[in-house]
């Protein structure tokens, strides 16, 4: 498949270059700066992102133009174009005043492809402090702003620098701007469709693994159910799926996910780990130590059932690319900490496959969509690995799981009974919803004639498109209301009902 590859010079908008490309139904791949792939016959272009150095920094980073240009179009964003600018005769230097925000096309030079069905006055966005002062030997400036006379120059061999920010939501003329490149410049097909990636991607496992027998993590979301879909259409019962329960699972979810793995034909063994998790997690408080348990324990269950499968080869994981950010993410500043399971020993010598490590959490709901997947498991909210042990604030018994379900259920249930006014259910409308009880809190409440002393349960329900920003759900009070009331008159040990009205940053989602 045709493919663009956007080389990350460690910008923070570098994964929303990607998300506009897919939109463009145009296949990418985002790579480290320094790691172009030679001899790959699918790429048709490349895009340098923008990066937190500047050109002048001595840990900026650099990388080898010489085998693209001239081969391929480029497109410099921000650092990008300044560091073309740099290599190839033209000047940087700190702008006068650093620029920052939305501005205005001034002039745009006619006739430049790049820039094609952009009218000057076009609202673009900067964010840089140097500027290009002088553009690279041989080429013209094709774009300015009132403060920024090279916004945007051309090279003869199809190479492009631009110093704002197509990308951007405020970038108003970016996406045509990109369609410009990607489309009319670089020759895109836009083939990328759900349907297409089932295809390509079944074919590529099959000759990935061959007769191979593969070992799958699955969790019960969407993710790991989608890589089993897959998996299963190229490879059939030579994957054995693995689902481990710790007991911190959602009410009735083992069992409902187990049958809904089976009505897919999956090949899955359910392990009820329960007794050994909650054991080792007794009297534990500590967030973090919560999850390493937590974590140590999956690792040691789930191997302990791979094990008894001596002839595996490979382990797949439903690891998605926000997932892989981190280890992405070639500033070594931490954004996200990566959620995923942990491995197996290094003794079991199993190949990794990350048939979805590419996608966005939209595009594996339309390849689950794509493959027949139901959607009460494609459409499911994420769920923490370490379930609702970071949902119970203080030590975790089986009880407190309990009253916990409950409650959750009762919010979630409401979510998905709750109409929009365009037809579809309130649930489908919110990223992720749960119930978090707040179990070494107790509050007075009256119940009848009887004082009642027991546990606070909070709700939360956010808006978001990745998780790495979220805003609360703001909520119809009807259904608030009838919530709180269901909630403290069904379930024993609840007596008040806190929404939680916090975003994310500074919040977290999960409070623990
Ligand atoms: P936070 O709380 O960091 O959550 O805003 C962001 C997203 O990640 C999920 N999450 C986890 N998922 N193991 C997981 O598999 C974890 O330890 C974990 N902690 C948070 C969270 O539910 C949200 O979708």
């Amino acid at each position: 498949m045709q493919k663009i590859i956007i080389l990350d010079f460690g910008s923070q908008t570098t994964q929303l270059i990607g998300r506009r490309l897919r939109e463009l139904d145009t296949f990418c791949e985002i790579l480290p700066y320094n790691k172009f792939p030679k001899d790959d016959p699918d790429v048709i272009g490349v895009i340098l992102s923008g990066s937190p150095y500047s050109v002048y920094d001595p840990e900026a980073f650099q990388c080898d133009l010489s085998g693209i240009r001239g081969r391929l179009p480029i497109l410099g964003i921000c650092y990008g174009a300044q560091y073309m600018s740099h290599i190839w005769g033209g000047k940087v230097e700190p702008a006068g005043s650093r620029e920052y925000g939305r501005q205005n096309l001034t002039r745009v030079e006619a006739g430049c492809p790049l820039f094609k069905n952009i009218e000057k006055d076009a609202q673009v966005w900067m964010s840089h402090g140097d500027t290009i002062t002088r553009i690279p030997e041989g080429a013209r400036v094709v774009a300015s702003t009132a403060t920024v006379e090279n916004a945007a120059y051309e090279l003869s061999d199809r190479l492009w620098g631009v110093q704002f920010h197509p990308e951007v939501f405020h970038s108003l003329c970016g996406t045509q701007l990109l369609r410009n490149f990607v489309v009319d410049i670089c020759g895109s097909r836009q083939e990328w469709s759900a349907a297409n990636f089932v295809e390509t991607t079944v074919q590529e496992l099959k000759q990935q693994i061959g007769d191979d027998r593969v070992i799958l993590g699955l969790s019960g979301g969407v993710d790991s159910s989608v890589a089993a879909v897959l998996l299963n259409r190229a490879i059939g019962k030579r994957l054995t799926c693995i689902f481990v329960d710790h007991g911190m699972l959602r009410k009735n979810e083992f069992t409902n996910v187990m049958r809904d793995y089976e009505c897919l034909g999956l090949n899955v063994i359910g392990v009820d780990a329960s007794e050994k998790f909650f054991r080792d997690l007794e009297g534990v408080t500590e967030p973090e130590k919560k999850r390493k348990i937590i974590g140590r324990d999956f690792v040691e269950v789930f191997n302990a059932e791979a094990k008894k499968i001596t002839d595996a080869k490979w382990l797949a994981q439903g690891t998605i690319y926000p997932d892989r950010i981190e280890s992405l993410n070639i500033t070594g500043k931490v954004i996200k900490s990566h959620h995923n399971v942990g491995g197996l020993p290094e003794e079991m010598h199993l190949s990794l496959c990350e048939p979805l490590k590419w996608l966005f959490k939209d595009e594996v709901r339309r390849v689950g969509r794509q493959l027949g997947i139901p959607e009460h498991l494609i459409g499911r909210h994420p769920f923490p690995g370490p379930g609702l042990a970071v949902r119970i604030l203080g030590a975790i018994t089986p009880e407190k799981v309990r009253v916990l379900q409950e409650a959750d259920d009762i919010f979630i249930q409401a979510l998905r009974d709750w109409k929009t006014d365009d037809g579809d259910i309130l649930y489908n409308k919110i990223w992720q919803a749960g119930a978090i009880l707040l179990s070494d809190v107790r509050s007075v409440g009256v119940m009848g004639d009887e004082r009642t002393y027991e546990n606070p349960v909070a709700l939360r329900a956010v808006t978001s498109t990745d998780a790495m920003t979220a805003d609360w759900a703001h909520l119809p009070y009807e259904l608030m209301a009838q919530v709180s009331t269901d909630i403290i008159n069904k379930v024993k040990g609840v007596n008040r009902v806190c929404y939680d009205i916090s975003s994310k940053p500074p919040s977290t989602i999960e409070w623990e």
